[in-house]
Parts: structure tokens; C-alpha cells; sequence
């Protein structure tokens, strides 16, 4: 790990502006997180004093909690605000929240957003680092450093592995994060599902390889991600209905005969079981999906640490 790395004051919107030292040092730093979330008394003071907001303009569970949860065991103070009952509701512009927040003495904001850019328009008005939680189909960077995370520990590199993320690609600001990090990383992506669901140039623009067929996407795979389909996207007519997506892309146990023997089974939540992935691989001892949860916390610990002026060692 490089001590001489600066991440003092940097906001996150995606996976483009950090090196691959960086993120190894990110993920360094996660690890330690990691051994202080399993005591008993999980809290360090290192963010005594700093406050950190959490605007959420769309739901959330595992993203929220774990940024909350992650600034509290840091010691920092959190303000949490929800689009939902807040005077945005009356009318109120984003500039105007912003100011009304930051005049509260924000030190950082967590900003989940349906449309892409607000992370950007939120440092703009705020002058204070971003961390971007998700904007519209665009990026969800923690989700991929929590992604990326859960892989290398398991494998101490992602360099070579054959990974593949089956599912909405159109649609997923989670594929198009972990595409920007694990090819940086040396991974070998393919993205899989129908062609409806696929965007275009995905090989010229991301490097990765894409295939409509499940078991040649997967054959010979170290790692393989389901991701939610998004049901609204039946009644838009992208797919037939559930159950032949199901029985095309949902991975059960008979894609397991075509992987590698110690395959990783990744999800991002939230998951629908027996659509995208049956509960026979979900709940399967090649499923990290749980100990993705729990390397959220980690690696929002991290980001926190390193951005708020802690030093990496
Ligand atoms: N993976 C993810 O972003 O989950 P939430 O929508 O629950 O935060």
C-alpha cells in the first residue's frame, strides 16, 4: 500500500478518476475496517467532529444503511435526509437543499439520485466531497469497490479471473461501474443476457465481451454476478414475461456444472429469488452475496476514512 496517496477531500462519482493503486489501497484500508467491525465494541474516534449527510432522493436499503452505519462507527456525526417528507416535496430545488444543508456545516455528502450527474450539481453547490450512492443508470462506484472488494479477497487478485455479469445490462449503473473497475483491475468481463437488454458496444467501450448465450457466457467463469431485473422493464415489453427469462438467464444449479470448481456467486441486492437467481445458488457455499453486505460497510469505512483525512497505514 502507498501511505503517499491523497484522497483528502476527493469526491467519488465513478470508477474512471481512481488508479489501480488507489483502489488497491482503498481495499487495504477496507481490510482493516473489516478486522475492527468484527469486535466487540465496533467504533473508532478517527471522524469525531465531521458531519456527514446522506440525501437519498430514491429508495435504498443496503446503500443507506451501510454509509450510516459506516460514518457512525467512525464516530462522525449523520444527517439523514430522504426526499420523501422533506420540503423538496414543497417545491424545493436541489441548489437550494444543498445551500440549506451545507449551511448546517456538512463536511460530506452520500447522494443517491435517479438522474445521473446530481453528485456532480452537489458538489457544485456545496464545495464539500461527493461520494455518489447511485445516479440513474449511470454509476454506483461503492457498489463495484464493494464488488471488486469481495473478489479479491477471496482470490487475492482480480488480474485473468473470468467474470461474468448476467442480466439488465442496459439498464445497471452497477454493471457500468464494476466494468470501468475490473478491467482496470485485469479482469476478463462478459456481460450476458438478451439482446434487448445489451447495449451497444459494450466490447468497443468497456473492453468487455458480450454473449446471449448463458452457458457459453459462463463456461469456465471464476466469478459470476446475477443482476435484479428490473420488473418494470416487462410492462416496456424487453421481455417476454419472468418465467422464460428465468429459464434462459436465472442462474440454478446447472450453471454450476459449467464454472469453475470454486466459483463465487455475486448478487448486488436487492435480489429477486427464483427470477434472476434461484434461492438453490443464492443460499449455495459458492454465494458471497451475504459477505457482499458485509464488505459494503468495510469499504464505505474506507472511503470515509481516506477522504476525511485519515492516513492509510
Ligand atoms: N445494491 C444496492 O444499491 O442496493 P440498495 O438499492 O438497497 O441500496
Amino acid at each position: 500500500m502507498n501511505n503517499n496517496l491523497n484522497f483528502t477531500g476527493r469526491s467519488l462519482y465513478d470508477l474512471d478518476s481512481y488508479t489501480i493503486e488507489e483502489i488497491e489501497t482503498i481495499f487495504e484500508t477496507a481490510k482493516v475496517m473489516k478486522e475492527i467491525n468484527k469486535r466487540d465494541y465496533k467504533k473508532i474516534p478517527t471522524l469525531r467532529g465531521k458531519t456527514i449527510a446522506t440525501l437519498f432522493f430514491e429508495e435504498s436499503t443496503r446503500t443507506r444503511i451501510s454509509f450510516e452505519l459506516a460514518a457512525k462507527r467512525l464516530s462522525a456525526d449523520v444527517i439523514s435526509f430522504s426526499s420523501i417528507g422533506s420540503s423538496v416535496k414543497k417545491g424545493e430545488s436541489l441548489q437550494d437543499t444543498v445551500y440549506t444543508l451545507n449551511a448546517m456545516g456538512i463536511d460530506l455528502y452520500v447522494v443517491r439520485h435517479s438522474s445521473p450527474g446530481v453528485p456532480q450539481l452537489v458538489y457544485k453547490y456545496s464545495q464539500k466531497p461527493v461520494l455518489n450512492a447511485g445516479d440513474g443508470r449511470h454509476s454506483h462506484p461503492t457498489q463495484a469497490l464493494l464488488d471488486m472488494f469481495s473478489i479479491w479477497e477471496r482470490k487475492g487478485s482480480l488480474k485473468d479471473l473470468k467474470i461474468t455479469i448476467v442480466g439488465d445490462i442496459l439498464h445497471s449503473r452497477v454493471v457500468r461501474s464494476n466494468l470501468i473497475g475490473m478491467s482496470k483491475m485485469g479482469a476478463k468481463v462478459t456481460v450476458c443476457g438478451p439482446r434487448t437488454l445489451m447495449p451497444p458496444k459494450v466490447e468497443k467501450v468497456y473492453g468487455a465481451k458480450s454473449e446471449y448465450d448463458l452457458y457459453k457466457a459462463i463456461d469456465g467463469a471464476d466469478v459470476i454476478m446475477a443482476l435484479r431485473i428490473q420488473l418494470e422493464r416487462q410492462s416496456e415489453g424487453l421481455f417476454p414475461g419472468l418465467n422464460e427469462y428465468s429459464q434462459r438467464y436465472g442462474l440454478s444449479k446447472e450453471v454450476l456444472k459449467y464454472t469453475k470448481e470454486d466459483v463465487l456467486i455475486m448478487h448486488p441486492g436487492p435480489m429477486n429469488r427464483g427470477i434472476e437467481i434461484l434461492p438453490e445458488v443464492a443460499d449455495s457455499k459458492h454465494s458471497i452475496i451475504i459477505e457482499q453486505v458485509t464488505n459494503g460497510v468495510a469499504i464505505r469505512m474506507a472511503l470515509l476514512f481516506l477522504i476525511l483525512g485519515g492516513k492509510a497505514n
